[in-house]
């Protein structure tokens, strides 16, 4: 078939967060209400990235249903979009083997994500001869799945008529789409740091399932600083211009900070915190019933149900690819 095949996956990371939403997850749902009927979707729980890290079996399982409950509820329709957990569909794995046989070492050593981990263990950022054994191979052969769950999903040549243009072209938006800078939510409590999951302090993040209680108070108690005004000074004021990027974000229209800051001249940072909070508040309307609704239907079975249907669909698409890979290698 030769119609835009998409593909994108998310960490089993549990409820997201504004960050994640704003950040990624919102493109999705986007992506497939504006994609033609006959675009593929998949979106991935990329359990098999997740082991990567140490994890504790029962709590994965928990994280992993709690994501595709939230892809779900912020509007992901597993009739249009195939939502699925990594692991249920084998061929990613069987063609990350078959690349990492042509895989260089010495890119992969390049990648910033594993020199950050060699970092994290080795301050001299030198090889070290005690730390070496600690680090594993997973999670230095990472990008090699990430390059296999990509491939398994999509032909690598596409032979196409002057008819076919328009299906590339989508693909190609789609991808520039993806490649867009995405916002970068900062952390509530220390606006110098990304709004994440792994940082301790609750206060510092907005979950999509957040009670409007939950939303205000996280909003009203934001850390700005001591200047009662309203402007966009992302260096100066980086607590105040994070307050503007996610208003802009939760905006129709998308004004820009800066837009937003000169609309909301004279006005002090509780009035911005007060607009920030209404427009939170209605971007994020519904999700957290729908989420429960999700986790909750059939007694939980429902959950189960979408993701084994959709991984068979995954799976189905998977093979085909697998089929001319082994026939090429001679497998
Ligand atoms: P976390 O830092 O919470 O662990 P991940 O690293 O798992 O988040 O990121 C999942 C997705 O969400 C990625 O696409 C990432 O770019 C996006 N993302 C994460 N945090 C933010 C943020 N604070 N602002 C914007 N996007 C974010
Ligand atoms: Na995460």
């Amino acid at each position: 078939s030769d119609a835009a095949v998409i593909f994108s996956g998310i960490q089993p990371t549990g409820v997201p967060h504004l960050g994640n939403y704003l950040g990624a997850l919102r493109q999705w749902t986007r992506l497939q209400d504006d994609a033609p009927d006959e675009t593929k979707l998949l979106f991935s729980v990329v359990d098999l990235h997740a082991i990567t890290m140490p994890q504790d079996g029962p709590v994965l399982m928990q994280r992993k249903r709690e994501m595709l409950a939230a892809l779900i509820a912020i509007g992901l329709d597993p009739q249009k979009s195939t939502l699925f957990y990594q692991s249920s569909v084998p061929e990613h794995t069987e063609l990350m083997w078959i690349l990492s046989c042509t895989a260089s070492m010495g890119y992969l050593g390049r990648m910033t994500q594993w020199k950050s981990k060699l970092q994290m263990n080795n301050k001299a950022q030198e090889f070290d001869e005690t730390v070496a054994p600690k680090l594993k191979l997973g999670l230095f052969s990472y990008p090699v799945l990430q390059a296999a769950d990509v491939l398994v999903h999509r032909a690598t040549h596409v032979p196409v008529g002057d008819d076919q243009r328009q299906h590339l072209e989508f693909a190609r938006e789609c991808a520039t789409n993806f490649n867009t800078p995405s916002p970068r939510v900062m952390s509530l409590v220390n606006p110098l740091n990304k709004m994440s999951k792994s940082t301790p302090n609750h206060r510092s993040r907005i979950l999509i399932t957040a009670s409007p209680d939950e939303i205000r108070q996280r909003i009203m108690g934001a850390v700005t600083d001591s200047l009662n005004a309203v402007t966009y000074e992302p260096v100066a004021r980086p607590g105040v211009a994070n307050l503007l990027e996610i208003l802009s974000q939760c905006s129709p229209g998308n004004p820009t900070p800066a837009a937003l800051a000169s609309e909301l001249r004279g006005a002090g940072l509780g009035d911005l915190k007060k607009q920030v909070t209404a427009a939170v508040t209605s971007e994020l309307a519904g999700i957290r019933d729908r989420y429960k609704e999700v986790l909750g239907s059939k007694g939980g079975k429902y959950l189960d149900e979408i993701q084994a249907a959709c991984a068979e669909k995954a799976r189905r698409s998977a093979a085909e690819t697998m089929r001319i890979v082994r026939d090429v290698i001679g497998l």
